[in-house]
């Protein structure tokens, strides 16, 4: 019986994505061996202290099957410039970094096995949400891989045109924070009208989950929701009628725009 290898992966940044991926890929099924490659102290310890390795500098890439890279967008270039140890990798790299296209990743790296992946926090919950562009010379065992790994840290997308990463960046990426921002409201509206703040995070949570399942079950648009909810002449539609006189929902998207134009910018290196 063949058993698989085992996966060896470098991840350079263990800020808060760095260490969501590193976390999630600890606990996920796989079988593999991971390095966290951080400067900050406070940072590798904490990273350790849940078990997985980490190192102040890059090691030896030779047997390293993907190079992964969760450090600022601002910070990859000087990251290339001083690095001699990728200048002899030609594996796979994959850049979580949001606005560096995959054009900009080739002249920096030595390799043409790249893949953007554009994850989200949840994946250190076994329960994120990637979507994946490749260069078109990425071979297909290595598509294979990196859909294998973050396939195990959640759900998975593949996008066929590249442009739509930066989309994805403002929707996936920033995904958690605009529902715990909705959630903030929530809760700020029950403690204001009485709620202590453990019946308000409690109430809020479970609200937020089974609505989760609800949408997940719901074949139709999240529309149908809110109208199963609306009472015609009831409370909520009060609330929901308010929500759209004063626009709430282009708000919202306005807001992603920023998000997506903000990816632009950096990818153009403004
Ligand atoms: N946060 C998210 O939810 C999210 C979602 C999707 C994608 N991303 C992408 O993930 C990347 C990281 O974002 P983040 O939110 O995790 O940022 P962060 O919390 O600021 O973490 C970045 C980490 O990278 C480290 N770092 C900087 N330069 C380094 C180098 N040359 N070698 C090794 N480590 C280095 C930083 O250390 P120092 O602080 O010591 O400099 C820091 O620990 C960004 O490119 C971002 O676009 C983030």
């Amino acid at each position: 019986m063949n058993t698989p290898s085992k996966i060896s992966i470098v991840i350079v940044g263990a800020g808060h994505m760095g260490s969501a991926l590193a976390l999630g890929l600890k606990n996920s099924n796989l079988n593999i061996s991971i390095i966290v490659i951080e400067p900050n102290p406070i940072r590798r310890a904490s990273i350790t202290a849940n078990g997985i390795c980490t190192q102040e500098s890059i090691p030896e890439l030779k047997n390293t099957k993907i190079l992964l890279l969760a450090i600022p967008p601002q910070a990859f270039f000087s990251f290339t410039e001083n690095c001699e140890k990728i200048k002899n990798y030609s594996g796979l790299v994959i850049s979580v970094m949001a606005g560096l296209t995959i054009s900009t990743l080739k002249k920096a790296t030595y390799t043409t096995q790249i893949c953007r992946a554009m994850p989200n926090i949840s994946c250190a919950k076994l329960d994120g949400m990637t979507v994946l562009y490749y260069s078109k010379k990425t071979k297909n065992t290595n598509r294979a891989l990196t859909n294998q790994l973050f396939s195990s840290l959640g759900k998975c997308l593949l996008l066929k045109k590249e442009y739509l990463i930066d989309s994805a960046t403002a929707l996936v990426g920033g995904g958690p924070a605009y529902v715990a921002y909705f959630a903030t409201s929530l809760l700020n509206f029950a403690t204001s009208n009485g709620f202590d703040k453990k019946s308000a995070s409690l109430i809020t949570t479970q609200i937020i989950r089974d609505t989760t399942t609800l949408l997940a079950e719901n074949k139709n648009s999240p529309l149908n929701i809110c109208k199963l909810v609306m009472t015609a002449k009831g409370t909520t539609e009060q609330a929901i009628k308010y929500f759209d006189k004063n626009k709430l929902s282009n708000l919202v998207i306005e807001g992603l725009n920023k998000a997506c134009a903000q990816s632009k910018k950096i990818g153009e290196g403004r």
